[in-house]
Order: structure tokens, then C-alpha cells, then sequence
């Protein structure tokens, strides 16, 4: 009976549309200094691995021209930076543990968008500013790849509150982030986040 066929492939594909949905979580948009280059310096760009000066398999993932080199705009599925951090098993970051299903869509996104060198997307919010709101996503986004209860650089875990005011009051943070002569720059091997 060709009616009945028809309810079939109806709802074949329904459970198909769905089932992508599921594995997909979007966000709006996503916007590259603040988003997607944060997540690759935090997990990209160890020592030996891709950062200026090793460019591992020839990718410097620290500044968009490098990221780019790796990016087929608007196609994230032609695109190395997504392949390679995508799925179950994904082949990157070597031997250090897979991106989060958040930054994996983050970049897809971003790869979708066309890949723009975009930045300051979001606007400051100066009422709501609270350790948790506002330092704590800072510090997960650029430096708790490196800094965090199981792999603290330099001894300093950024991934809680009280790591990062010891780090604070070992006069140590502020003038890492800002790159001032005497500290460490930080995110290491990187260019500025501010
Ligand atoms: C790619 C890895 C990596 C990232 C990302 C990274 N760090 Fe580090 N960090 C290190 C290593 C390794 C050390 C210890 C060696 C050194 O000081 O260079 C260190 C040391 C430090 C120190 C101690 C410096 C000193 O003088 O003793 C501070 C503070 C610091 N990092 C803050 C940060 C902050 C803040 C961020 C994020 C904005 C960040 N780091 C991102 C790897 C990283």
C-alpha cells in the first residue's frame, strides 16, 4: 500500500532529523579572539606541539593566520582544526585530553560562519562582574588547559578560586597576562589575550 510506504518514510526520516539535532548543540554565533582562538591556545599550542616555535606537522595554532591554515571557511568538514578535534576518538589534542563537546561546536560554528577574524562581540558587563561570571570563564577559556588540579604549570592551577587569588597574591597573574618584563608571558608561547 503506497499510503502506508509514505508514513514510513515520514517518520524514517523524522528520527533522522532528530537524531542529528541531538548531536549537535549551537550556540548563536561565535566570535574568534574571544571563542575560538582561546580554546586552541589553551590546548593547541604546548611545548612541542603547535605554537610558533615547534609547529607541529607545520600548524602554528597560537594566531589566526596559523588557525587558518587549517580552516576551509564555511566548511568545517573539510576543515583540519574541526576533523582532527571531532568525535569519540578524535586524533587531537595528542595525548592530552579531547576538547569539550562545547568548544568542538564552538569552532564548527565559527567554521561556518566563514571563519572571520572577528573580535570584542560581547559587551561589558560591569553590574554582574563575580569571580564565577566573569574571571573564572576567563581563566577556563585561556589558561586551565595548562593550569589545573592535574597539570599545574609553573605550580599555579587556575581552574578554582583559590588558585587564582594565590596566583593573585604571589604578585605573579597580572603581569603574565600583561606581558611586563620580569614575568613570564602568558598564555605561554602565545600572543596577548587583553
Ligand atoms: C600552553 C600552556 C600554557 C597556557 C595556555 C598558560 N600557561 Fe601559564 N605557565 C605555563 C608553564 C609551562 C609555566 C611554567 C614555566 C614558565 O613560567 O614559563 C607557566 C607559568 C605561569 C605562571 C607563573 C609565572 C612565574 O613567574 O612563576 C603564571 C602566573 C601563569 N602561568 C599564568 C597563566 C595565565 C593567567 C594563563 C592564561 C591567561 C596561562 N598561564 C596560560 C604554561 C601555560
Amino acid at each position: 500500500m503506497p499510503q502506508m510506504k509514505k508514513q514510513w518514510i515520514i517518520i524514517v526520516v523524522g528520527l533522522f532529523l532528530l537524531a542529528t539535532c541531538a548531536k549537535d548543540v549551537y550556540s548563536p554565533d561565535a566570535c574568534f579572539k574571544e571563542d575560538v582562538l582561546p580554546i586552541f591556545i589553551s590546548n593547541c599550542t604546548f611545548s612541542g606541539c603547535h605554537n610558533t616555535t615547534d609547529q607541529a606537522a607545520g600548524y602554528d595554532l597560537s594566531n589566526y593566520d596559523g588557525i587558518m591554515t587549517g580552516v576551509n571557511p564555511k566548511n568545517p568538514l573539510l576543515s583540519k582544526v574541526y576533523t582532527t578535534v571531532k568525535g569519540n576518538n578524535p586524533s587531537m589534542p595528542k595525548d592530552y585530553p579531547k576538547l569539550s563537546t562545547k568548544d568542538v561546536n564552538t569552532i564548527k560554528i565559527w567554521i561556518r560562519m566563514g571563519a572571520p577574524n572577528s573580535s570584542n562581540c560581547k559587551s561589558c558587563d560591569t553590574i554582574n562582574f563575580t569571580f564565577s561570571k566573569r574571571i573564572q570563564p576567563v581563566m577556563q577559556t585561556w589558561c586551565t588547559g595548562c593550569h589545573n588540579s592535574g597539570n599545574s604549570s609553573g605550580r599555579i592551577n587556575l581552574s578554582n578560586y583559590n588558585g587564582v587569588v594565590g596566583a593573585i597574591a604571589g604578585n605573579k597573574l597580572l603581569g603574565s597576562i600583561k606581558h611586563l618584563p620580569g614575568f613570564s608571558p602568558m598564555p605561554k608561547n602565545a600572543g596577548k589575550i587583553l
